[in-house]
């Protein structure tokens, strides 16, 4: 299985975006936190600064909607050509209508999941996305603490896409470091998004490259 490493610039120096990307040229994507200040306590950027940023980098965009607005929202990321778009499970009432959206506009859809939010509501519809992310933190704000308590939501999610014969990536965000990685890789996740590890690292590509051999193992 492949594994991928998609740095969140959240933490990184979102005055100098396009020289950030610029230090993490090993990266699979650049994970792009949208925040609203009303799906989650904090406030980041929007499609003009994703637009822009696009102009800068060579690299795919891994979108994660943290806003309450995901129907107009989401596929407007879909159509400026980003790899893939997020949206969490708990901003739309329609996530099907929404997946195909993405889908048809061009982008992989996926479906992000709060840390009380389980998957099973969503086994039936798995076959819609391309990723499911799930959420080893309280959205909102990087460096915080991993939490454990969330493996056993990563392997019921690699299980029901197992038994639905579905070719599904599972992405984790939040606390992604050396220490807690092969944790995630093992419990079957294969993306993943880390934010203060990669950035607050004095060599950032070097941390990509380390955190991609540590899921390895
Ligand atoms: C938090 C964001 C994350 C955040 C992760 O709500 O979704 O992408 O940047 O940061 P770390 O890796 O520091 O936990
Ligand atoms: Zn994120």
């Amino acid at each position: 299985m492949s594994m991928r490493i998609t740095p969140s610039v959240l933490n990184a120096d979102l005055a100098d975006l396009a020289g950030e990307v610029a230090r993490i040229p090993s990266a699979d994507a650049v994970h792009i936190d949208v925040m609203d200040n009303h799906f989650v306590p904090n406030l980041t950027l929007g499609l003009p600064v994703v637009s822009s940023l696009q102009r800068h980098t060579k690299l795919p965009f891994d979108i994660h909607l943290m806003i309450e607005d995901a129907d107009s929202w989401a596929p407007q990321y879909a159509e400026a050509g980003c790899e893939s778009v997020t949206f969490h499970a708990e901003a739309t009432s329609a996530p099907v209508r929404l997946a195909r959206e993405i889908r048809r506009l061009g982008s992989a859809a996926s479906l992000a999941l709060r840390p009380a939010t389980p998957i099973e509501p969503f086994a039936d519809l798995i076959a819609e996305f391309d990723q499911v992310l799930i959420m080893t933190v309280e959205p909102g704000f990087g460096g915080q603490k991993f939490l454990d308590i969330m493996l056993p939501k990563i392997r019921r999610t690699r299980a029901i896409a197992a038994a639905s014969g579905v070719e599904l990536a599972i992405q984790v965000d939040g606390g992604v470091s050396v220490d807690t990685i092969g944790r995630c890789a093992e419990a079957g996740a294969d993306v993943f998004v880390a934010g203060t590890a990669v950035f607050r690292a004095t060599d950032p590509d070097e941390m990509v490259t380390t955190l991609r051999q540590t899921a390895m193992q």
